[in-house]
């Protein structure tokens, strides 16, 4: 790794050798389109969360229980990595179910650790827990979705306040805390959801009192202080993004049933506003997904919440979930700005855009979390979208990047016929864009590297076949 915390991973841009490399294989779904999506699906525990909170599993002393753990990629990385590290990670009773034995914690080699390295961003927050267990961690270069610089210097800064020290080699990251990890009052420069988690996850077993100002307190984040809590933390979140967080010398297993993925509902949400189709989305909870509701409605779609009723004495009970659809007539253009927690998700973004292609007038979307997520409006271009992007903040209020010459605001003008393309998935969020643009068009596309899809939307080819998607492996 660079010698630097303002680390800069490598930028795979659409459409680059790589991503023609990926082209090359056979990892291509052909995608009949032009059929509105029409069915049920559900959505189990939100990736952004379970990751965490399988890591959150080394730092108790006792095993823990998680459910609704949806078979994905990140998922396979992070059982991995606890593998390696002594953790015995067993599948329960229920389908879903992971058990985490941390009764042997022990270092893995630096060669086992790389394995991993570039597969998934989650590896950067082992650091506080196998601080605590072992007194020393090794990080292995970092992967996730090439959607902007993604620098890990808010973590490291956070680390050393803590009092560990940090040593960067080619191969990785060398920490160790000598005297141990101390409480310490720390301000997020942006509140960043994984250094917010990171603090959460050394602070709770550092010594002393730890509190940590501009923190994000997405719902995800939330869900993790529920589980620290139920190991033996004591977290308060006060107003004005601020959490305080006591040190415990030791935490227990935990037992929990994570928060559903929202941005999984978003992105089944969007692809039935875009194909005129019907989804219902079990699990889908209105709570987390109120803002991106919100826009659903001003764009023209429509939506049911059902809540869930548990199950009685002669009444099986009813799961909750969101039903969407497409009324009929036109969609309206909007504006939007992407923005933390309480704001729009910056991983609606990518599903919605498609959807606004077909809306009528000039839709604007300001991207501020992430300074190199419209790239993959040049894909939506090919096949017949009308999007502009500019390196002003359109829209809204002006943010980091404005002056920092990054495209980040998107003016989309519609409605555009989209036709069939061949396409390159570039990354998660805009992969799973590039696939509702494909069942929304007129025509035969070819998706190639849908396989990048498998690391946050569990099942999506079988989801798709429930929808009544036209798709087919070659
Ligand atoms: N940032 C820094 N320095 C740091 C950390 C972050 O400058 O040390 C900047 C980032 O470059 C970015 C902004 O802060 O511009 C926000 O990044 P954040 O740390 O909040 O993102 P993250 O924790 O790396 C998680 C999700 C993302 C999601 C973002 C924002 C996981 C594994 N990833 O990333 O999800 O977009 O929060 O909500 O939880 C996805 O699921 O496809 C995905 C990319």
């Amino acid at each position: 790794m660079p010698g630097s915390d303002d680390y800069r991973e490598p930028h795979h841009q659409h459409g680059s050798t790589d991503a023609l490399e990926v082209a090359l294989t056979d990892d291509v779904l052909v995608v009949h389109g032009g059929t509105p999506l029409e069915g049920r699906i559900r959505v189990r525990g939100a990736k952004n969360l379970v990751s965490k909170a399988m890591v959150a599993a080394l730092l108790g002393d006792s095993p823990s229980r998680l459910f609704d753990v949806p078979k994905i990629r990140d998922v396979e990385v992070v059982r991995g990595l606890l593998g390696l590290h002594g953790v015995k990670v067993t599948d329960g009773a229920e389908d879903g179910e992971l058990v985490f034995d941390p009764a042997n914690v022990e270092s893995a080699s630096t060669d086992q650790i790389n394995v991993h390295a570039g597969s998934s961003r989650i590896p950067i927050l082992f650091c506080g827990p196998l601080l605590h267990r072992l007194g020393h961690a090794f990080i292995p270069d970092l992967g996730g979705c090439h959607i902007g610089p993604r620098p890990i210097d808010f973590h490291l800064q956070a680390l050393r306040e803590f009092g560990a020290t940090v040593e960067k080699t080619p191969e990785g990251l060398h920490l160790s805390a000598p005297n141990g990890l101390h409480g310490t009052k720390f301000a997020l420069p942006y509140p960043s959801v994984g250094a917010t988690e990171q603090v959460l996850l050394t602070a709770v077993m550092a010594e002393g009192v730890t509190e940590l100002r501009n923190a994000a307190v997405e719902p995800e984040i939330i869900d993790l202080i529920c589980i620290l809590q139920k190991m033996g933390a004591i977290i308060k979140v006060h107003t004005d993004r601020v959490i305080e967080i006591q040190g415990v010398p030791k935490l227990h297993g935990y037992t929990h049933r994570p928060i559903p993925d929202r941005i999984e509902a978003a992105s089944w949400a969007a692809a039935a506003l875009a194909t005129r189709g019907h989804v219902e989305v079990l699990g889908a909870q209105q709570a987390d997904m109120m803002t991106f509701l919100n826009i659903f409605r001003s764009v023209g779609g429509e939506y049911e919440v059902t809540d869930a009723r548990p199950p009685k004495l002669g009444d099986a009970g009813q799961e909750g979930g969101i039903r969407f659809w497409h009324p009929g007539g036109e969609l309206n253009a909007v504006a939007l700005e992407t923005d933390v927690h309480p704001g729009f998700m910056t991983d609606w973004q990518q599903p919605l855009v498609v959807a606004l292609t077909q809306a009528r007038g000039l839709s604007i979307v300001h991207e501020t979390v992430y300074e190199q997520r419209l790239g993959y409006t040049e894909a939506l271009n090919s096949m017949g979208a009308n999007i502009q992007v500019y390196r002003d903040c359109l829209g809204g209020t002006p943010c980091r990047f404005g002056r920092r010459n990054f495209k980040h605001s998107a003016v989309i003008a519609g409605p555009s016929k989209l036709h069939a393309a061949d396409l390159v998935i570039p990354d998660l969020r805009a992969g799973f864009s590039h696939l509702i643009a494909a069942l929304a068009a007129e025509g035969t596309s070819r998706v190639y590297g849908v396989d990048l899809i498998n690391r946050g939307y569990e099942d999506f080819e079988a989801k798709l076949a429930d929808l009544g998607a036209h798709v087919e492996r070659p």
